[in-house]
């Protein structure tokens, strides 16, 4: 107990001898071409600051006359309240991650950590699909061009796909940026939208790309009694406003003939029959369904 104290005690005080400066945050994630920007704060006496990238000299800041040397445009510093200074790496590239450092003259240093992340693409392949209820859709989509190693995510209408649903394979490529790709399985229950989305941490909302899953539960050939088409579900993070069908689809007679091919079937051959309707979406046009 005693000694417990003791410790808290000496660890206190080499604390209070180390406080001479402060330089925060510890570590900083942005996305290449994005603004990084790191604050130190002397608590002590100083002459001259001198900010390093990497272990190279970028910025030298005068405490009486300022920023004296700035090695480029892209780096700067700006002067906070009292003796802080904020440097300022307005667009920061792949090779500037690593040791940022903030060396007080003769007196102290500290180093923080920038990761730069690169913000890729996202394709769900293939178009809108058709499929009877029942049947299985497969759904392929990729993620392009990321670094680090980008997390992928599958949404069925508002429903998040648990991992164990589907198979994730990467692979880096030169410059060191990741591909991922992704299939999904889908048993065709209900009408929606699939999403395919990818993200880094540095993103503050994932990238997206989608398609439609129309699901129709049985075809009648005579045209007379409407198909079974329900409200589309859109992902949850999906921009577009909601779609209503003021009336029922029909299908042609080619519609009708379209064979259950299993995974792959696209838009309907001959496309729809709708009398007057379509969906709500102000301009619209007609005969477009989403
Ligand atoms: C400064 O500019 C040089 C040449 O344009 C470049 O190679 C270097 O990476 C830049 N440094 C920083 C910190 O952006
Ligand atoms: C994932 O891959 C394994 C092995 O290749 C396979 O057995 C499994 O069915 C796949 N799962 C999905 C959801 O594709
Ligand atoms: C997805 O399916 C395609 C075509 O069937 C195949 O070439 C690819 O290897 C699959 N990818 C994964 C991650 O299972």
């Amino acid at each position: 107990m005693v000694l417990h104290l003791l410790v808290i005690l000496l660890s206190c005080q080499i604390q209070a001898v180390g406080a001479q400066m402060k330089l925060s945050p510890e570590k900083l994630t942005v996305l290449r071409g994005g603004e990084a920007r790191f604050t130190c704060a002397p608590n002590t006496e100083w002459t001259v600051m001198v900010w390093l990238l990497n272990g190279k000299a970028v910025l030298t800041i005068s405490k009486e006359h300022g920023v004296l040397r700035s090695i480029n445009t892209t780096v700067t510093a700006e002067n906070k309240k009292g003796d802080s200074w904020v440097f300022v790496l307005k667009s920061t590239e792949r090779h500037n991650q690593g040791r940022v450092t903030c060396d007080l003259q003769n007196i102290d240093r500290k180093t923080a950590t920038l990761l730069v992340q690169e913000k890729g693409s996202v394709t769900l392949f293939g178009d809108d699909r058709l499929a009877f209820k029942g049947h299985t859709v497969l759904f392929e989509c990729q993620a392009a061009g990321w670094y680090p190693k980008p997390s992928l995510q599958w949404e069925v209408g508002d429903r998040k796909v648990s991992q164990g649903e589907y198979n994730i394979s990467s692979e880096e490529s030169g410059k060191s940026l990741f591909t991922v790709s992704s299939n999904l399985s889908v048993t065709a229950t209900k009408s929606s939208h699939v999403c395919c989305l990818a993200s880094v941490s540095a993103l503050p909302t994932p990238l997206k790309s989608s398609v439609r899953l129309t699901v129709v539960s049985e075809v009648v050939q005579d045209c007379t009694v409407p198909l079974a088409v329900t409200a589309s579900s859109l992902c949850s993070s999906a921009a577009h406003p909601a779609l209503h069908l003021h009336c029922p689809l029909l299908p042609t007679k080619e519609t009708s003939k379209i064979k259950p091919a299993g995974s792959h079937m696209d838009r309907p051959i001959g496309g729809w029959e709708k009398p007057g309707c379509w969906g709500d979406r102000g301009e619209g046009q007609p005969g477009i369904l989403y």
